[in-house]
């Protein structure tokens, strides 16, 4: 370190008895470069140091020029004043030159110095102080000025600018030495040894030294809201449902939750069709092969190809009561590969299985679903699901109202509205919307119905026994409460990393 201060300043303070002011003793050093000294020297005792913060006046070319030849107005008098007939007003700026003519002339009349007569400047005395000057030549020499107004108005008059000077007044500490002697770190076996320990200077610990960060994995927000979805749903006594297909038939995405196969959810520009392999297996005949028929349902195994049957029948010649959608079924269709649109499939997986060994049941599932849709600030190809359901012997629609308002209250959402809307495979069906307090307006929180009988009682669940149905996005309550406006900027290549380390543990929502 070279040009480090420590040593210029032992040598300073061992040749004075009286403190030494760093504007004295090194005038050319930043004052940022003398404090850095003097603070490795402080934290060791060797010296003491006060701060003293003072202003510094200094004159403008135009304050030096003042200072030398007098103030617009003092040359405005001379000039007056010489002329003992009166001057005439025109011909001022001629004598003493368009700028002092302007300024000079106004201060000069109110100072009293002149007066007007007719067109014609008179001296109303013989001789005048020039204070400005004066006090222009006081500054010059101090670099200060006690006149507060003085000082307004010089700076006013652009004539003195001021500059703040740092100034260290610095004592020796009770450790001073003239030497200063670099502290060992490190305590090592060689010191040990050989007994340089006991002469060694060690480097006392800072205890206050800000640790380096430590570098850390974060949680994305959609972690952390799915995390409190799923606490909602454990608590009100809710399964998680297996969601690990992405890809599906179309059977259980579709035909299974009695969407028609013409239904234009099932067309290319909506959903992503696997390329390869195009379709899966169809149903094997001996259900106990069949990996989709359950296995450890003693009272009633369940038969994957009767269900498939049943299937093909309430789509084209309709069963169970239903007229059906009275078009040619095609298996074909059914196995086509596609990536899943929505958890529904596994909702519709979940209550086959039910059905084998029907009892009150609830079940949930919050994961990824894919959409061929055009992406845009608020939708993205792929994006979260949360699903529920709810299975049990005689439900109303009113109990799913009464639910909802119960589970949205659970995630603050206290006002809703319900509105009538259509899915293949819920009937009622409805939109639910939630009042958002931040926005100030009403926004599409959920999808949500009771499931159809065409759905339910193919799949084997009994007469009698009703089903709860609803899904939203995990996107849209986790952008609104984090405040993000573009999906973009959750979910995707375009995602911030800093974003995602820095968003708040923990949302203090009212
Ligand atoms: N599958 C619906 C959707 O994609 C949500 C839903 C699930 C609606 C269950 C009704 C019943 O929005």
């Amino acid at each position: 370190m070279a040009s480090d201060l420590t040593a210029p300043i032992l040598d300073a303070l061992s040749a004075s008895d009286t403190p030494i002011l760093s504007s004295e003793a090194f005038p050319s050093d930043p004052s940022l470069k003398v404090k850095s000294a003097l603070d490795r020297l402080a934290t060791r005792q060797m010296v003491e140091y006060e701060t003293i913060d003072k202003e510094i006046i200094e004159l403008t070319p135009e304050g030096e020029e003042i200072a030398t030849n007098g103030s617009h107005e003092a040359k405005v008098f001379d000039a007056v004043v010489k002329a003992l007939d009166g001057l005439k007003i025109a011909d001022l700026p001629a004598i003493v030159g368009k700028d002092n003519a302007k300024v000079g002339q106004g201060n000069a009349f109110k100072q009293g110095w002149i007066k007007k007569d007719k067109d014609l400047l008179r001296a109303t005395r013989e001789s005048i102080v020039d204070l400005t000057r004066e006090t222009l030549l006081s500054v010059q020499r101090t670099n200060t000025l006690e006149d507060t107004k003085a000082i307004a108005d010089l700076k006013r008059r652009k004539l003195i600018t001021l500059t703040k000077a740092i100034t260290f007044k610095i004592t020796k500490g009770p450790k001073y030495a003239r030497e200063f002697v670099k502290e060992e770190t490190d305590l090592t076996f060689d010191m040990l040894s050989n007994g340089a320990w006991k002469d060694i200077e060690f480097k006392a610990y800072n205890f206050s030294a800000k640790g380096a960060l430590t570098p850390s994995g974060a949680l994305h927000p959609l972690s952390k809201v799915r995390a409190e979805f799923r606490n909602i749903f454990f608590e009100m006594g809710f399964e998680e449902m297996p969601t690990n297909r992405f890809v599906e038939t179309g059977f259980w995405n579709f035909d299974a939750l009695f969407v028609p196969q013409q239904h234009p959810a099932r067309d290319l520009q909506d959903t992503f069709y696997i390329a390869d392999p195009l379709t899966a297996d169809g149903p094997r005949e001996d259900p106990a092969n069949d990996p989709h028929c359950p296995k450890n349902t003693q009272d009633k195994p369940l038969d994957y190809k009767k269900y498939w049957d049943n299937v093909h029948d309430v789509h084209e010649k309709g069963k169970f009561g239903s007229i059906g959608y009275r078009y040619p079924w095609s298996a074909e269709e059914s196995l086509r590969l596609v990536l899943r649109t929505h958890t529904t499939s596994i909702s519709a997986y979940m209550l086959h299985k039910l059905a084998a060994n029907p009892r009150p049941a609830r079940f949930f599932s919050i994961d990824r679903v894919f959409r061929n849709e055009a992406v845009d600030a608020t939708h993205l190809a792929e994006f979260h699901q949360i699903e529920g359901v709810i299975a049990d012997f005689g439900l109303t629609l009113g109990g799913l109202i009464g639910f909802m308002e119960v589970f949205f209250a659970k995630m603050n959402i206290h006002q809703l509205r319900f509105k009538p809307a259509y899915n293949p495979y819920t009937e009622p069906s409805m939109e639910i919307f939630g009042y958002h307090e931040g926005l100030g307006k009403w926004v599409e929180i959920g999808n949500s119905g009771m499931f159809r009988p065409e759905m339910l009682e193919s799949m084997g669940i009994p007469k009698g026994m009703q089903v709860y149905g609803w899904g939203l996005s995990l996107e849209r309550p986790t952008m609104i409460k984090y405040g993000v406006s573009n999906i973009r900027e959750l979910l995707g290549h375009k995602v911030d990393l800093n974003f995602i380390e820095s968003n708040p543990a923990v949302r203090l929502e009212k």
